[in-house]
């Protein structure tokens, strides 16, 4: 087994790709710390990784308040005693409206998810990870990051400051032993953030939403989506020493949709 004996918390672990990330890292050993708003899908999720023979726990936090990230990170500690692994991947779309339409406290909610939650629980988690000398961060981005998507522009904003976040985390930690990585999806098109999308702009475009996906998914190479377990066999090589040697990378996991 790849992650024996680490703990990994993983946000945004109720469903969708987090989820899955959960699943395979328990099936891998890990003790999994799950966390999200929806109490029932964690309490769902938690009990199929037991019920399989895993080590799993949850507690509910909304990750645009920082009083719930410094909970969280004290749960985690309760339970487990430490933190092996975070996975920064919690977070909603937001609007899908041009800048000029945008909310701004819709725009500070889906920073304040995606950026600033992942900024302040590799905050929180780093100085256990330095004083052991070893330790693994990974950030959810997204293709967003690097790809021109008109009407997401806080959304495209978190993700590529995600992506520099990796790059400065990764310069101050890769001599501590800590590894920190990111990763962009492409469309994961089995997940409610993704196919609340899809309808909305299917609805904005007038096509039908298998019209508005058959266009999209014509885009990339592979001529189709990706699923929630191939983004998490990523994050599995990623968050394992398999990976040992890679550092402030961003791996697109997209079916060939963008090539830096
Ligand atoms: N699906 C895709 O095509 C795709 C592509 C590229 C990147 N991604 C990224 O992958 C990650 C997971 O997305 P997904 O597709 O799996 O979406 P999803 O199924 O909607 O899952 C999102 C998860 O984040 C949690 N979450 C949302 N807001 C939160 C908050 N304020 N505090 C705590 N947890 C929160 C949700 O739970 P609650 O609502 O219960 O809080 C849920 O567990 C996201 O970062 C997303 O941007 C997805």
């Amino acid at each position: 087994m790849l992650l024996e004996n680490k703990v990994a918390l993983i946000t945004g672990s109720g469903r969708g790709i987090g989820r899955a990330i959960a699943q395979l890292f328990a099936k891998e050993g890990a003790s999994v710390f799950l966390t999200a708003r929806t109490e029932a899908e964690l309490a769902a999720t938690v009990k199929e990784i037991t019920a399989a023979g895993g080590k799993a726990a949850f507690v509910t936090a909304d990750l645009t308040r920082a009083g719930d990230a410094e909970k969280l990170v004290t749960a985690v500690r309760g339970k487990f005693g430490r933190v092996d692994i975070l996975v920064n991947n919690a977070g909603h779309y937001g609007p899908v409206v041009p800048v000029e339409d945008y909310p701004l406290e819709e725009f500070d909610k889906v920073i304040a998810v995606h950026l600033r939650a992942a900024f302040l629980l590799s905050k929180l988690v780093l100085p256990e990870m330095y004083a052991r000398k070893s330790g693994v961060i990974l950030h959810i981005s997204s293709i967003s990051a690097k790809n021109a998507y008109g009407w997401g522009s806080a959304y495209a904003a978190a993700k590529a400051g995600i992506l520099g976040l990796t790059r400065v985390m990764a310069a101050e930690a890769s001599r501590q032993g800590v590894r920190v990585n990111a990763i962009c999806p492409g469309p994961v098109t089995e997940t409610v953030m993704s196919k609340e999308l899809g309808n909305t702009l299917a609805k904005k475009l007038g096509v039908s939403p298998e019209e508005q996906l058959k266009g999209f998914l014509s885009s990339l190479l592979q001529g189709r989506g990706q699923t929630a377990l191939e983004i998490a066999q990523a994050a599995l090589f990623l968050c394992s020493d398999l990976s040992s040697a890679v550092v402030g990378q961003s791996l697109n996991v997209d079916g060939g949709a963008v090539f830096f």
